[in-house]
C-alpha cells in the first residue's frame, strides 16, 4: 500500500497564517503509528530511556518550581517522563500515538500518572485543561508543519499562564569531534527513512530554536540536558505569534 500524502489532521481554524500549510506529509511507506512497534518501544525502553535521566529530572524539577498541578507530556513514549513528574506528587497523562509505547508505559503503571492513545495532531483534551504540556523528543523526527500543528495543539490545550516546556535536539555551533552528537547522528540516522529525514531537516532549520523563533514564542527559562545534546525550553502562554489567533 502506498501511504503517501497522508493527511494527519487539520490546524486549528482560528490559525489563518498557519492555514496555508496543510498537515501533508513527505512520501511515507509504514503509516505513522507503527513506527514505534513493540520492538522499538521495547529498544527505546532498554536503551534510550536510561540515557534521558537527566533529561528527566530538569524537566521534572521545572514542573516542580513553575507549581503545576496538571501536565499533559505529548508523545510520551514508554512514559518515563510521566513516571517521574508523578513520583514528585504532579498528575499527568501522557498521550502517544503508538499503541506499543502506551502498551509498555501502562505496563510499567505508577499511581498519578495515566495514558491515552491518541494523535499530537487532534489532541483528545478539552482546551485550557492543563497547567503544563511537555513536548519532548517529539518534534524532531517530524516535517516542519507537523511540528507547527503540535506546536498549535500543545497549547491549545494550556491554561492561560500554563508553561509549554520543549525539550528536543540542540544542534552545537561545532559538531565536528563532538562525540555526543555524532551519537545522537548515529541513532537518528538509524532510526528510519522517515525519522532520518524529520531529524534532519530538524536540524537544517535551527534544531530546537528553530519552531520556537518563527512563531515568536520565547523561551523565559532555558537549560540543556544529555551531555548538552537536549536543550529544554519553557514557554509560557500565550506567547508569540500563535497568541495572537489564541490557542483555538
Ligand atoms: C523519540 S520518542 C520520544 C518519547 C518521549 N517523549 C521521550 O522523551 O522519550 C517519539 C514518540 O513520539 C510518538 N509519536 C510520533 N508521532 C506522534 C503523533 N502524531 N502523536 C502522538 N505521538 C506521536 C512516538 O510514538 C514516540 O513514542
Amino acid at each position: 500500500m502506498d501511504h503517501s500524502f497522508i493527511l494527519y489532521g487539520s490546524l486549528p481554524p482560528a490559525k489563518p497564517h498557519l492555514a496555508q500549510s496543510p498537515i501533508v506529509v513527505y512520501r511515507s511507506r509504514m503509516p505513522e503509528r507503527e513506527r514505534y512497534g513493540r520492538r522499538a518501544a521495547g529498544v527505546y525502553g532498554a536503551l534510550i530511556d536510561p540515557v534521558l535521566r537527566s533529561l528527566r529530572s530538569k524537566v521534572a524539577r521545572i514542573c516542580q518550581e513553575e507549581d503545576v498541578a496538571r501536565v499533559l507530556d505529548v508523545a510520551c513514549g514508554t512514559g518515563a517522563q510521566c513516571r517521574r513528574l508523578a513520583r514528585v506528587g504532579i498528575r499527568v497523562t501522557g498521550v502517544d500515538l503508538s499503541e506499543a509505547m502506551i502498551a509498555a508505559a501502562r505496563r510499567r503503571h505508577r499511581a498519578g500518572a495515566e495514558y491515552v492513545l491518541g494523535s499530537a495532531f487532534d489532541l483528545p483534551f478539552l482546551d485550557a485543561s492543563f497547567d503544563a504540556a511537555i513536548l519532548s523528543l517529539a518534534l524532531h523526527e517530524h516535517a516542519e508543519n507537523e511540528r507547527t500543528a503540535m506546536c498549535c495543539q500543545a497549547l491549545r490545550v494550556l491554561r492561560p499562564g500554563g508553561v509549554l516546556v520543549v525539550a528536543d535536539y540542540a544542534c552545537p555551533d561545532r559538531t565536528s569531534l563532538n562525540v555526543p552528537w555524532m551519537i545522537v547522528r548515529f541513532v537518528e540516522t538509524t532510526a528510519g527513512p522517515e525519522h532520518c529525514a524529520g531529524f534532519a531537516d530538524f536540524v537544517r532549520r535551527g534544531s530546537l530554536g528553530g519552531p520556537l523563533a518563527r512563531h515568536g514564542l520565547t523561551s523565559f527559562r532555558a537549560t540543556r540536558a544529555v551531555f548538552g545534546t537536549v536543550g529544554i525550553d519553557v514557554v509560557r502562554w500565550p506567547s508569540g505569534t500563535l497568541a495572537q489567533s489564541g490557542p483555538n
